[in-house]
């Protein structure tokens, strides 16, 4: 190896900028030379008019100070043209100019076709699973998700706290795009009455019903805490015309949300003071937990080692609690397993 690139691609995710340091300590040790690609793939397509937009040598001086820190220094992106050969031949080309022979790829699933792309056109590449949502079914955990959960937690356990004194449900709505795992995840820690998933489709009729149990219960204050790609997965339900027969505005077409879940269920359940929150991006920004911060270190330092001793086309993640790799292939062709089991005894109350 000449030189090493390393960038980050996709939404960023707690534990980046810890996998970036590693993978720097690790070509210093090794005496690779390392370049920071900004932007994800972007920096590849050479876009910026000034090249230290685009690539920029990392030293351990600049990296030492980032290890725990939120966010990616390197900055992130997601990339549609890098779908097309053309543009994938430019970032090719860019490789060879810089003499990089091997790229670290920290990003999910899209990001990781990308590297089996230039796997293909003879670049060795090799990558560590970056996001939040969990939602690679060949790894028992992605870089952030540990962190997103924490945040999620710590969140509901404060509005559980508030929702008690004023006996009032309340609504979380968390993130992880088609995967259901920080909601289920959030909804077992913090025992949390009611979850929703988008892996399993549900009616708002049956939501009232399990609520309006909680309150019959003398359950005043359920918590629900709901995925933000459930919607998709909601049975068709006239928000419009619900709302504006029960005295709320409401705009025709209006998406379901977490605050309209609200205000139907308020009028479901017999005038509830039903609140809620999105929880949104402090589950991406918040600095990573030492479980995510020590396999950042861990897989950092092992896709260097791989592409050092010529083994690539490789994604780096975690099996029977063990760092371990497989190849990308065969890694995105895992369907990701939600447990199904966990999911029912939530909601069995
Ligand atoms: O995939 C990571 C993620 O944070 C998802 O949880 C979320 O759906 C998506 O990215 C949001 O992306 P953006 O911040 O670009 O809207």
């Amino acid at each position: 190896m000449r030189k090493i690139g390393v960038l980050t691609s996709g939404g960023d995710s707690p534990g980046m900028n810890a996998a970036v340091m590693s993978v720097a300590r690790s070509a210093a040790l090794y005496g690779i030379p390392l370049i920071g690609i900004k932007r994800g793939y972007n920096g590849l397509l050479r876009k910026r008019e000034n090249i230290k937009d685009d690539l920029q040598e990392l030293n351990l001086e600049t990296v030492l100070d980032i290890a725990d820190t939120p966010g990616t220094y390197l900055r992130t992106a997601r990339c549609d043209e890098f779908r097309e050969e053309k543009y994938r031949a430019i970032a090719v080309n860019t490789l060879k100019e810089m003499e990089i022979d091997g790229l670290v790829v920290i990003g999910g699933d899209g990001s990781f076709n990308g590297a089996r792309c230039l796997c293909e056109m003879g670049i060795p590449c090799v990558g560590i699973p970056g996001t939040i949502d969990n939602d690679l079914g060949y790894t028992e955990m992605t870089l952030g998700y540990d962190t997103a959960v924490n945040v999620c937690v710590n969140a509901v356990r404060a509005i559980r706290a508030t929702s008690r004194s004023h006996d009032r449900p309340h609504i979380v709505e968390v993130m992880g795009r088609h995967c259901g795992d920080i909601a289920l995840t959030t909804a077992v820690s913090t025992g949390s009455e009611i979850v929703i998933a988008p892996e399993v489709p549900w009616k708002v009729e049956d939501i009232a019903v399990k609520l309006n149990r909680q309150l019959d219960k003398d359950n005043p204050r359920a918590t629900i805490i709901i995925a933000e790609g459930a919607y998709e997965k909601m049975a068709p339900f006239d928000l419009y015309g619900f709302l504006t027969a029960n005295g709320k505005m409401c705009y025709e077409g209006e998406p379901m949300s977490a605050n309209r879940l609200a205000s139907v269920l308020k009028r479901m359940c017999g005038g509830a003071e039903v609140r809620s929150t999105v929880i949104g991006y402090t589950q991406r920004g918040a600095e990573p937990t030492a479980r995510d911060s020590a396999f950042a270190f861990e897989a950092g330092n092992l896709a260097v080692r791989l592409l050092r001793d010529g083994i690539s086309n490789q994604v780096i993640g975690m099996q029977m609690g063990r760092v371990m790799y497989m190849p990308i292939m065969e890694a995105l062709q895992y369907r990701n397993i939600f447990n199904r089991t966990l999911y029912d005894l939530v909601n069995s109350l």
